[in-house]
């Protein structure tokens, strides 16, 4: 989502529309801004594109030189005109508009109606505004220092009220906000490019803080009230770049957006005793009991996502499971009746092929569970239930972000489905709970590491074939490194279980042919270190990756990517990231446009 406020002497809705349009790359299932003038609180929202918005202010203007605006990009409840921000109060005096997730909401709307407040909307959002008045006493700040205190999860606000007209607040946690600063006029936004047509001023908001912003005065505090001191940021990015957050493209903003991504689909699903929580997924122990097969069915990327389900589910849960690709699927006879549970993974929710499985899989009488990024698109529609991957709106086509949160998706989805029949241990359980909690971190930590990454890319950037190998899980991953690096740098490129090499394409290996070797794998580390020698002896130059604990992996290897120790299990989560990096160097040392490869399209409706 993207929010935008102002406040000053001109007209709020042309630089609310205005800001929103330079937001509109974060999400736009609906738009919506709320405008203060003359002890009147104007709130105009609709799903679908800005455009839709503006047609309707044009139509009837909101007068007013206050006000809060937002775009938004689906997590809690489907894009309608009611889900849309600001969200009011009852008594519509208070508007708010949010970006982030409230992981404790509903629990707030049970405490909410207690005291008499009902909510309207799906959204996390709303909760919020009814807080805020709950809390109100004749002090806005106070009241939202109240109740921001309630909140739990992630969240940049804007925050109006109609008794206090000459004020804007804004709050920061976990999600980006500025402040810009104007001259008679100040504003609020979670990006840069909203604000850059009227100043390049601004004030970066860390967590934890808040602004109160005035026509002619910006007041920063934590929400505890501690005054906070802070230098202006001069930005010198021309728009374009301040759309991608200062990086050069769009995917390299989203591979460094993965720990956020990751962490904003895991923690609003495990609770404060560690267990995992799936209000979204309806699936009972008696439904589970009564599924004998599981198939997964997926394209591309998000197929390679479900080679980890595949994995976890067969080992955690027992049951055995069949991962296919959307466009093989239902010609293959698949096995499918009431006793079949069909999950489908899809990061648009539109790809054709994968929505054809899912109602053939429907027809033939399958439980139905999709796994998606899109809020309210076809497959979530159809589908009997959906997860979401809270990565955030993907824009470069060459999947990264949605990927890393599909596997952690598969990850929650078999662990929960073992701890419901009971095929999993409590111990195992909980560990496995504790590794992903850490794997944000250890993203963090291969981000780190991106211009060594960088440097493995100048070696290869200029070869015709470069081959991926691994074994079991690795192999999965294997195939989506392999594939990031055709996708955008259009080498030639093929992922060969480690064991399999040796019956065919090994004949390919000449002197200098680079092969990515993952090793991270303990029960299957020796057996990989023996493919890599038999690699290396007919001269290829062999990129090994591994964990930190396999040091000596240096010694059979001509380079190797550490990533930090995980359990095996989990290891796709951070391995791939060096993959991800790898392939972007390759490809911007080729000069290939990275966010739109030739003849790719991010989301693809033809069969
Ligand atoms: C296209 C994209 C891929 C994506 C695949 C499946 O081919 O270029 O990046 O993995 O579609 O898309 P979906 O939206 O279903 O995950």
């Amino acid at each position: 989502c993207g929010i935008v406020g102002y406040i000053g002497n001109r007209e709020a809705s042309d630089i609310l529309v205005e800001g929103l349009s330079k937001l509109e790359y974060r999400g736009y299932d609906s738009a919506g801004v709320a405008i203060l003038n003359n002890n009147n609180l104007g709130l105009r929202k609709y799903k679908g594109r800005l455009q839709i918005l503006k047609d309707n202010l044009e139509k009837q203007p909101v007068k007013g030189n206050t006000g809060i605006g937002h775009t938004r990009w689906a997590t809690h409840g489907e894009p309608s005109d009611k889900n849309s921000h600001p969200h009011a109060n009852t008594s519509g005096n208070i508007a708010v508009v949010h970006n982030g997730i409230i992981e404790n909401y509903m629990e707030i709307k049970e405490k909410l109606k207690v005291n008499g407040y009902n909510c309207v909307s799906e959204t996390d959002t709303e909760v919020i505004a009814h807080l805020i008045d709950m809390y109100y006493e004749n002090d806005l700040v106070e009241a939202v220092q109240k109740a921001v205190k309630e909140l739990e999860g992630a969240y940049a606000l804007g925050v109006i009220n109609k008794e206090n007209p000459d004020k804007l607040i804004a709050v920061r946690k976990d999600s980006p906000l500025i402040i810009g600063i104007g001259e008679d006029e100040n504003f609020i936004a979670s990006d840069i490019p909203a604000v850059l047509k009227y100043t390049r001023n601004i004030f970066i908001m860390e967590d934890g803080e808040m602004a109160i912003v005035r026509k002619n005065d910006i007041t920063l505090m934590t929400t505890f009230g501690r005054p906070v001191e802070k230098e202006v940021y001069t930005v010198n990015w021309d728009v374009e770049a301040a759309e991608k957050g200062g990086y050069d493209h769009f995917m390299l903003k989203e591979i460094f957006e993965q720990p956020k991504a990751v962490k904003d689909t895991l923690s609003p699903r495990l609770n404060k005793q560690n267990d995992i929580r799936l209000d979204d997924i309806t699936l009972t122990k008696e439904d589970l009991d009564n599924i004998n097969r599981v198939y997964i069915v997926a394209c591309g990327t998000a197929y390679h996502a479900g080679l980890l389900g595949k994995n976890l589910i067969q080992k955690y849960v027992n049951v055995p499971v069949i991962a296919e690709v959307g466009s093989e699927f239902r010609y293959n006879d698949p096995f499918i009746d009431n006793k079949t549970l069909m999950i489908i993974v899809s990061q648009s929710g539109e790809t054709a092929d994968t929505l054809a499985a899912l109602r053939m899989a429907k027809e033939k009488g399958a439980r139905t569970l999709a796994v998606t990024n899109v809020v309210g698109s076809t497959i979530s529609r159809e589908a009997d239930d959906v997860f979401y991957t809270w990565a955030g709106p993907e824009i470069a086509v060459a999947s990264t972000k949605a990927y890393t949160t599909q596997l952690v998706s598969m990850a929650l989805i078999s662990l929960d489905m073992a701890n419901k029949k009971g095929t999993i241990s409590n111990s195992m359980y909980h560990d496995l709970i504790d590794e992903l909690r850490d794997t944000p971190a250890k993203i963090d930590k291969i981000l780190d590491t991106s211009d060594e990454i960088k440097k493995l890319a100048e070696e290869i950037y200029n070869k015709d074939h470069i081959f991926y190998i691994g074994r079991g899980i690795d192999h999965d991953v294997a195939r989506e490194g392999s594939l990031k690096l055709k996708e955008i740098s259009y080498i030639h490129s093929e992922a060969m279980p480690a064991g399999e090499l040796k019956h065919g394409t090994i004949a390919l290996i000449e002197d200098g042919t680079p092969v990515i070797a993952l090793a991270t794998q303990d029960k299957l580390y020796d057996k990989t270190v023996s493919n890599i020698k038999e690699v290396s002896a007919r001269g290829a130059k062999v990129i090994a990756l591994s964990m930190l604990k396999n040091k000596e992996i240096d010694q059979s290897a001509d380079r190797v990517i550490y990533i930090p120790n995980i359990i095996d299990d989990l290891a796709p989560i951070v391995s791939v990231v060096p993959l991800q990096i790898l392939a972007y160097h390759v490809a911007t040392l080729k000069g290939a446009d990275v966010d739109k490869p030739r003849n790719l399209a991010k989301s693809v409706t033809v069969e």
